[in-house]
């Protein structure tokens, strides 16, 4: 990179220009660029508040008013050409506004550091980014409860351990996801609260020697209140760390879905098959059509846990009050937003176009004794204790194991060998049965499926409706 030589703002203690070296090693307008429009509305409030002070001449503030929003102007034209040697979109924010405004441009740092302005950046960019995270898990829980409700009356073998276990509806296995969605959205809507106070007008770290209206700039920049220490102000990324691990916690979720999209879409397990503009092939094996979105869901998760431990060893033992440290949040930060939203949003586009076997489903629901707990508690209601259930059930499952046979095919006489409380009536033991008999809230019993896809439904419907985040894309029905 051809940099070195720009005069800076500090020029006036100094006897030498910055290594080009130095230069490219501190800048981090590759990554701050992104919050232009942040620090452009945190600058026009403050020379607002600085005209309306007196703190600086009206007509200077005005000027600077005028100049910022050009520069935005020039920025939503792909016009503004930021230049690296400015080290920061701070920097190159007011230098622009210099070559715009001329003298006027340096009263617009009066009353402000650098330390409280990019922490009032930060926090900006990080409310609209939970905003959009929110919404990308609205949608996506949205596009669960799609491919749930086409799919309805799908069975399948619920598992633990990875072992068949128990019958569950297809759709109640998804709403478990929906579940783990809906505690990350609220996750991001508490992330937004800590990063919801204003930090200008703590200055470098000791507050400002003005008179200052810290709550004005806050309420015009959307704030819900001030920073209550000019210190811990410059010095807090906390939230930083609160918007990377909700984040990790989502891409957790993600993948443990993803796994399962790449278990179900095996010949293994032959449960779903997915679109084919959804998956990839082999360069050598013709007959191959692969999970790719999926595994990369998977393997993207951990960029993001690294991002948050790199955010929490940013803040390990450092020194109060700001240390350049803390320009390593917006790395992490941006990442881990660009790799859960993009993520979720093609998740969320793919779900909805799965095709699921529910034969397959259903054998797979039926085969391996998955009705056994079903035969105990059948003896349970018939007086039974569970334990001397369990075992005796358990005989019988040797039994029919020892001769190939499914439960459904054991005699009468063998169970009530067995335990004589068996009757013929225990032999009317389906998955249907099961399924119904699982009538508890929070269970897979149909009819509390439908009534949970209902209010999960309800609840994706009001936080998505218009005034609270972006409208959700409502997913294609097949
Ligand atoms: N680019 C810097 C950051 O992201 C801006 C603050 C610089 N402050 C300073 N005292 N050097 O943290």
């Amino acid at each position: 990179m051809a940099v070195g030589g720009a005069r800076k703002p500090w020029g006036g203690r100094f006897s030498e220009r910055t290594d080009a070296m130095v230069e490219a090693y501190t800048a981090s307008i590759d990554a701050d660029a992104r919050m232009l429009p942040h620090d452009i509305a945190a600058s026009i409030a403050h020379a607002r508040m600085l005209g309306r002070q007196r703190i600086i001449p009206k007509k200077d503030a005005d000027a600077i008013v005028r100049g910022l929003a050009g520069i935005l102007e020039e920025y939503a034209r792909g016009e503004f050409r930021l230049r690296p040697e400015l080290e920061d979109v701070h920097m190159n924010v007011e230098a622009r506004l210099a070559e715009k405004i001329g003298a006027a441009a340096g009263r617009l740092h009066t009353a402000r550091s650098r330390n409280d302005q990019v922490a009032t950046d930060v926090r900006m960019y990080m409310k609209d980014a939970c905003g959009r995270a929110a919404a990308a898990l609205l949608a996506l829980q949205a596009a669960l409860l799609d491919l749930a409700e086409a799919n309805k009356r799908v069975v399948m073998p619920g598992y633990t351990h990875l072992q068949r276990a128990q019958p569950v509806l297809f759709a109640h296995h998804l709403l478990a996801y929906v579940e783990m969605f809906a505690r990350d959205h609220t996750r991001f809507a508490v992330a937004r609260t800590m990063a919801d106070e204003s930090p200008l007008g703590s200055g470098a770290l000791a507050g400002v020697p003005y008179p200052v209206d810290r709550e004005a700039v806050a309420e015009a920049l959307g704030f819900a209140g001030i920073t209550a220490n000019s210190i811990d102000a410059v010095a807090d990324r906390d939230f930083i760390v609160d918007f990377i691990s909700a984040a990790a916690l989502a891409m957790v979720h993600v993948s443990r879905l993803a796994e399962e999209l790449v278990l179900w879409s095996s010949a293994e397990f032959a449960f779903i098959r997915l679109p084919d503009a959804f998956a990839t092939g082999s360069s050598i094996m013709p007959q191959k059509k692969n999970p790719d979105v999926a595994e990369l869901a998977r393997g993207r998760t951990g960029r993001v846990a690294g991002g948050l431990v790199a955010a929490l060893m940013m803040l390990k033992g450092l020194p109060l009050a700001y240390n350049r440290d803390l320009q390593e949040d917006k790395p992490a930060l941006f990442e881990a937003e660009d790799t859960l939203l993009s993520t979720l949003e093609v998740l969320a586009a793919m779900l909805p176009r799965i095709e699921v076997d529910a034969q397959q489903g259903k054998r797979a629901a039926a085969a391996n004794y998955s009705l056994a707990t079903d035969l105990a508690d059948y003896l349970v209601r018939k007086g039974l204790p569970f334990r001397e259930a369990h075992e005796a059930v358990g005989r019988v499952v040797r039994y029919a194991e020892d001769r190939g046979l499914p439960l459904s095919r054991v005699p009468l006489d063998v169970l009530r060998k067995h335990a004589p409380l068996f009757d013929d009536d225990a032999l009317a033991i389906d998955i249907a049965s099961s399924l119904r008999s699982r009538d508890v809230p929070g269970g897979t019993a149909p009819r509390r499926v439908a009534a949970a896809l209902r209010a999960a439904r309800k609840r994706i419907d009001a936080l998505s409706a218009p005034g609270r985040g972006r409208p959700r894309k409502r997913a294609a029905k097949r």
